[in-house]
């Protein structure tokens, strides 16, 4: 395989350098009310995986639409540009143009970065028969595992060994392309389905997946692909087809809308008790998180089609969440649905199920007031009057999205550290709630702030892994 300079399109550069970021915090002031529209960005978790997906494409651009500005959109441009890829940023459209791979290794420094990273494995190995990809290891979450993508590959006739870290796969024997096969997933993984099915895209034969994950970013990527010519049915339900073709062609196609965006912008309106619509969503998207929204006692309605308003309400009531796979609650909406019951009359049990380690926002919230114990993988949420606002410190992206919202509705100043998380994840946060009247702005550091901070040793955390 032929090596070549590779260079990041500038515009797909990121603006800030990572110190800097991480010195950044955010003052929030709360008690303001909210009205007004908010417009939600492309889907973050679509971007990613279908920039992957780009990589099946071995004719001319791919024109990718509704892609969000967020620092894990460049990661992944940055992982792209180093297997040879090249990419240009045109407004919220990203041009892929993979119809000359030179590289099957990607660089670890990257994909440590970026766990969603690793799904390259999959349409890299269709498209070369061989692929090089690190473990990205555990992060801020949980350990996340990748056996699940592994154990498929294998099942479609990949040779994959770990070596040093590094997952090494290659077509087995004399065969030119992957075998088609019937593959049952333990766990209704979202990457391990994402990564199987872009791979069996371009194998030979027909691939079902049983026990597939149904998030809508799945059948996301399942529409892209289609309109590159592959041929994928079931997906969005837990059994997914794929028939093999030799090739996939070039397309231009939009994103969905991102429904954890829109979600967390619905509780900012709840815990504001404020009126704000959001546009564009696709409600069913949201349906787990509306039906808690609606048992809890706020009002969403669907004023106009795939747009969403939350009524000022009253004080909320308690409610217990389980998070699952979709359709079920969904995991990234844990921690921001947890600010919102700190503030809600009664007790509310949270259990997370999908990763191990995300309830570390509760000892944040619990600076702020928030009376919140942890039994395992259950937070036991005590409502309490009010929040007050102090220094905290984001352990994760939807961590940090919790913590703006406590702020938002918090007596006093909250400052939040860690912003790179949320830069992560939410595009133009500060911006489209400023222009909703909330009061906050983003700080180079703590020493711009007006009153000096006063952060306890205990609550500085040094978040370095990362999730998504
Ligand atoms: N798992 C295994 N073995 C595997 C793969 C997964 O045990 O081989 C386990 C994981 O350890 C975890 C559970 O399965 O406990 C769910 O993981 P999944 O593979 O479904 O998640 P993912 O694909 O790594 C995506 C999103 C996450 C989102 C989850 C669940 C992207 C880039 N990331 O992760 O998004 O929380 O699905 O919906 O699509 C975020 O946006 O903040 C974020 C973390």
């Amino acid at each position: 395989m032929e090596d070549r300079p590779i260079t990041l399109s500038p515009s797909l550069s990121n603006t800030h350098s990572s110190s800097e970021e991480d010195k950044a915090v955010l003052q929030v002031s709360g008690g303001a009310s909210l009205h007004g529209h908010v417009g939600i960005s492309g889907a973050k978790n679509s971007a990613l995986v279908i920039m992957a997906g780009a990589l099946l494409c071995s004719s001319q651009d791919c024109r990718i639409r509704n892609v969000p500005a967020l620092a894990d959109v460049t990661r992944m441009g940055e992982i792209l540009s180093a297997l040879g890829v090249k990419l240009e940023r045109q407004g919220d459209s990203l041009l892929v143009n993979a119809s000359h791979i030179a590289q099957s290794k990607a660089p670890y420094e990257l994909v440590s970065q970026l766990r969603a990273s690793f799904f390259v494995i999959g349409p890299l190995l269709a498209r070369l028969g061989v692929a090089k990809i690190p473990l990205p290891g555990g992060c801020a979450i949980g350990a996340r595992p990748v056996a699940l993508h592994v154990r498929g590959l294998q099942a479609m006739g990949a040779d994959v060994q770990i070596d040093h870290g590094i997952v090494n796969a290659h077509l087995r024997g004399r065969n030119k392309r992957l075998q088609g096969a019937k593959i049952y997933l333990d766990y209704p993984s979202v990457g391990a389905t994402e990564t199987l099915m872009m791979a069996a895209t371009l194998a030979e034969g027909e691939t079902t997946i049983e026990n597939a994950a149904q998030e809508p970013e799945v059948a996301d990527l399942a529409n892209f692909c289609r309109a590159m010519g592959a041929k994928i049915r079931g997906a969005g339900t837990n059994t997914i087809t794929i028939v093999g073709v030799p090739s996939l062609h070039t397309t231009d196609y939009a994103i969905i809308p991102d429904r954890v965006e829109a979600g967390t912008f619905l509780i900012a309106g709840a815990i504001t008790h404020s009126e704000i619509s959001l546009s564009p969503v696709i409600p069913d998207h949201l349906t787990a998180v509306i039906a808690k929204l609606h048992a809890i006692g706020a009002q969403v309605i669907e004023d106009a089609p795939n747009r969403l308003r939350i009524l000022p309400g009253y004080r909320h009531l308690a409610t217990d969440i389980e998070t699952l796979p979709y359709p079920g609650f969904p995991t990234d909406m844990q921690a921001p649905f947890m600010a919102l019951l700190t503030l809600s009359d009664g007790d509310s049990v949270i259990t997370e199920t999908v990763f191990e380690n995300r309830l570390r926002h509760v000892a944040e919230l619990t600076r702020m007031g928030a009376d919140i114990r942890v039994k395992g993988t259950h937070a036991i949420v005590r409502g309490v009057p009010m929040l007050s606002g102090a220094p905290v410190v984001a352990t994760d992206l939807r961590a940090s999205a919790a913590l703006v919202l406590a702020g938002l509705a918090a007596r006093g100043t909250t400052v939040i550290q860690g912003l790179q998380h949320l830069d992560r994840g939410y595009e133009n946060l500060e911006l489209k709630l400023q222009k909703l009247g909330a009061n906050l702005k983003r700080l180079p550091s703590v020493e711009h702030l007006e009153s000096p901070l006063i952060v306890p040793e205990t609550t500085i955390a040094v978040p370095v892994a990362e999730p998504s």
